[in-house]
């Protein structure tokens, strides 16, 4: 049998963000639980939750301080109890964010290397180092800016290659690989059916912690490590553990260039998938989208399983990445039909399905991503896909909370993108409720001769997807089959900015 994980689509929910059922302007599970009806219309396979782990929200919830509990702003496990039971019988799929690079520097464990010795077993668990007299220990950057070492009062100095708030494991100690192999079991225990995990790439440095000259823009020595195939395989071995039929998965978010080191980290006995985040980063150009894609033919070729994604809680959302206004909501909807045409899940962003765009004015004061405070508002940060969702046209939250306000600023202009009523929302429906017929599981992306730059095409099975990003409408190849969805109203020949799907059946 073919597993799910293999071809669904998946929500990821930000739940600070989604819906407010307690009246305090942060979004909950109680919210979640009440608007489940929206991902069933929506016609999704499962959802994602964002870290919903006590935290002190540093980096909202990616500075985990308890990994087997939930952060009391959004429920509790027996809420998350009853969404796992609810979302089950409505016949989604619940996956966690497991966060294993770092934890919270409140988490217990960091609390008690604080309280040690150098050198001391509670250190041994994160990665502290002398410095070089007041300078760091060697020259790793944060990905949020600065260093990624923070001094402690007896002159050490931790590795935090994020926030200094996020203190980096010490992957080499078998002690933090046990305390994960816990927390694995633990919500898998509870039911879920699997984990998207954070930055897995990083989770092991290299050993000498030697020096990054900053010339590429990886670092290789916080990326991309041999050993993390033993961590992988060690988790694929638990989630075999448990019975077949549940079909237990995990997705890992691997940020890089490098397709064989993608391929060689989805192996069988490793991670069942990986994001193929090379396609959020290319223009809104036929040439460089189909360059990605044929990179991840690649990857499909050799047997391994993808995860399609466009946007997410870290990057400006497709309509202004796209060019902004009605023309990039018009790209980001054809962007959408070309994802879903693609053999692998689809991962959808809450807000992405009422078409909105990136809050690019929030007011300084308001904003809170720790990349925007480090680089001391150089960096914008990635509030802006994050604002809270539009439910009805009515201000002042829009449905989100019946607080005054949420803990991001929504704009006024956000009624505009309320769910009711919604013309995206109806493309994405109309896209979802197709895809399951017109484009048969797996495969991979067999390119057409479309005779344009501007025009890319692809087949799979029987149906094919045709993308035309600017230029002169085109006409289809008649032999291609006859329209079954499109993101924009097609009557002859294909318009610019637009997708569409034919099938021959
Ligand atoms: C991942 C998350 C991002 C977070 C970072 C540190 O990239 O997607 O939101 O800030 O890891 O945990």
């Amino acid at each position: 049998m073919r597993q799910w994980w293999r071809d669904a689509v998946i929500y990821q929910v930000y739940l600070r963000s989604f819906a407010d059922s307690t009246g305090d302007g942060i979004g909950d599970l109680g919210g979640l639980r009440r608007k489940l009806r929206h991902l069933v219309d929506l016609g999704v396979d499962g959802l994602w939750l964002n870290p919903c782990y006590p935290s002190p929200q540093h980096d909202h919830g990616y500075d985990v301080a308890d990994y087997r509990d939930i952060e009391p702003a959004y429920g509790n496990l027996d809420e998350h109890a009853r969404l796992l039971d609810e979302a089950h019988d409505a016949g989604l799929r619940v996956l966690m964010d497991l966060v294993p690079n770092h934890c919270s520097t409140d988490h217990p464990w960091f609390q008690a290397a604080l309280k040690a010795a150098p050198g001391s077993p509670e250190r041994e668990r994160f990665l502290f180092r002398e410095g070089n007299g007041d300078l760091p220990p060697n020259s790793w950057k944060s990905s949020f800016g600065g260093p990624a070492w923070t001094r402690v009062p007896d002159g050490q100095w931790y590795l935090n290659l994020f926030d200094s708030s996020q203190a980096d494991f010490n992957w080499r100690n078998p002690e933090v690989a046990e305390m994960f192999d816990d927390v694995v079991r633990f919500w898998f225990d509870r039911g879920i059916d699997g984990f998207r995990i954070d930055v897995p790439d990083s989770m092991i440095k290299q050993k000498d912690f030697r020096d990054h000259d900053g010339s590429r823009r990886v670092n290789p020595y916080t990326h991309g490590q041999p050993e993390l195939h033993d961590i992988y395989r060690r988790w694929r071995r638990i989630a075999e553990s448990y019975d077949q039929t549940r079909e237990l998965s995990f997705v890992g978010e691997i940020w890089t260039g490098d397709m064989d080191h993608l391929a060689a980290s989805l192996t069988d006995d490793e991670l069942h998938q990986a994001f193929y985040f090379d396609l959020l980063l290319q223009p809104w150009d036929a040439t460089d989208v189909r360059r990605s894609l044929e990179n991840a033919n690649g990857v499909l070729r050799a047997g391994r399983s993808l995860a399609w994604v466009l946007n997410n809680h870290d990057v400006w959302r497709t309509p202004s990445r796209y060019g902004g206004g009605e023309l990039g909501l018009r790209r980001a909807h054809a962007a959408a039909l070309l994802m879903l045409a693609l053999p692998g899940t689809a991962y959808v962003y809450q807000g992405e399905e009422l078409g909105l765009p990136e809050v690019v004015d929030l007011p300084d004061q308001a904003r809170q991503d720790p990349r925007w405070i480090r680089s001391g508002g150089t960096d914008l940060g990635r509030d802006g896909c994050r604002v809270p969702l539009p439910w009805t046209p009515d201000p002042p939250t829009f449905g989100f909370s019946t607080a005054k306000s949420s803990w991001l600023p929504q704009p006024d202009w956000f009624g505009a993108y309320a769910a009711a009523g919604n013309p995206t929302l109806r493309i994405y429906r109309a896209a979802l409720a197709a895809r399951r017929t017109v484009f048969p599981a797996g495969g991979e992306i067999a390119f057409l001769e479309t005779g344009r730059d501007d025009v890319l095409a692809f087949r799979r099975g029987n149906a094919v997807s045709v993308t035309v990003f600017g230029g002169d409408a085109y006409e289809l190849p008649a032999e291609w089959g006859s329209v079954v969805a499109a993101s924009a109203e097609v009557t002859g020949a294909v318009p610019a900015a637009t997708t569409v799907w034919l099938s021959a059946a």
